[in-house]
């Protein structure tokens, strides 16, 4: 019988992956032992740790459901998830910067004519998002679909309602870019708002005393052929949270100046009577392949 010391233990556990047949997948499962091990060992991690880890955990699986994921939630707050990024996107070359995805990602993005109110049932200042997508020497890529989602004027998605499964979409949408990259459509100003609370990653940031903030922002995924998808936000100038969002996502460049309008109209002849905000901002992809996510709690089709 094998008996081991405390390094000998992470070098056998090491060999167990010997010869697992995927190169990469062996890889990650023996660095991952490797820094699991090491964690334990510097430490001196106890066995009501090591439980109430495994309890963590537990609930955090728990926790999701078809359109609640707490696992890329638990990943968003201890900055994995912008790390992911990083190390995927170190060089931009003048391409927009990415960031997290984020949990509200969801349900049905439904293909909508340009100019559309998207929160039209919602109260909130009104704004007008106008933008157009191009290439990195600045040509315009038409006929590429934008998904776009943010929270409402009380900070939560439309998935977070109880009322969601009647309802369906609000703040949520797919456009299309015209033949000069463009698309543009109505909406209300978002706010900076908590990510959720009440699950076990919640209870984490409450319990360390941390802020649960992200700053206002609205989210963009746009993908074409042929290019990178972008995963992107665009964030309010100003907003007291953008120095401590809870995710890290933050970059200046994806921080927009949103214009406060007072004309009668806005750009696309809409009539206003109240004051506007006018968000104004430009998407440069990168050449390059990769898949976009299907937004969760949507069945991808299976490949014939
Ligand atoms: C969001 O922006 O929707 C989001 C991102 C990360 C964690 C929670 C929310
Ligand atoms: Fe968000």
């Amino acid at each position: 019988m094998p008996q081991f010391n405390e390094t000998e233990l992470t070098a056998a556990v090491i060999r167990s992956f010997e010869d697992a047949p995927d190169a990469r997948a062996k890889f990650l499962l023996q660095e991952l032992v490797k820094s699991l091990h090491d964690y334990v060992r510097r430490t001196d991690l106890t066995f009501e740790e090591w439980n109430y880890a495994i309890d963590f955990l537990t609930r955090t699986g728990q926790k999701c459901t078809d359109i609640r994921q707490e696992f890329i939630l638990l990943s968003d707050v201890l900055g994995v998830s912008m790390l992911v990024d990083a190390v995927n996107h170190r060089d931009r070359d003048g391409a927009t910067e990415t960031t997290v995805l984020g949990p509200f990602y969801v349900g049905e993005h439904k293909v909508t004519p340009h100019g559309t109110d998207i929160s039209a049932d919602l109260p909130g200042e009104r704004m007008f998002v106008q933008s157009r997508v191009t290439d990195l020497k600045g040509k315009p890529l038409a006929g590429v679909p934008v998904d776009v989602w943010h929270a409402d004027d009380d900070g939560f998605y439309d998935s977070q309602k109880a009322n969601y499964a009647t309802q369906g979409p609000s703040s949520r949408a797919r456009f299309i870019t015209d033949a000069e990259g463009k698309f543009h459509f109505r909406t209300i100003l978002p706010c900076s708002y908590p990510i959720p609370t009440d699950g076990p990653v919640g209870e984490m940031i409450i319990q360390t005393r941390r802020h649960a903030m992200r700053p206002a922002h609205v989210h963009f995924l746009v993908n074409a052929r042929g290019y990178e998808p972008l995963i992107t936000h665009v964030f309010m100038e100003g907003d007291k949270y953008l120095d401590s969002d809870v995710v890290f996502g933050v970059k200046d460049e994806l921080v927009a100046k949103i214009e406060r309008r007072t004309d009668a109209v806005m750009p696309d002849g809409t009539p206003a009577s109240e004051p506007w905000h006018l968000m104004t901002y430009e998407f440069h992809l990168k050449p390059g392949t990769g898949m976009a996510p299907a937004p969760l709690g949507v069945k991808v089709a299976e490949d014939a």
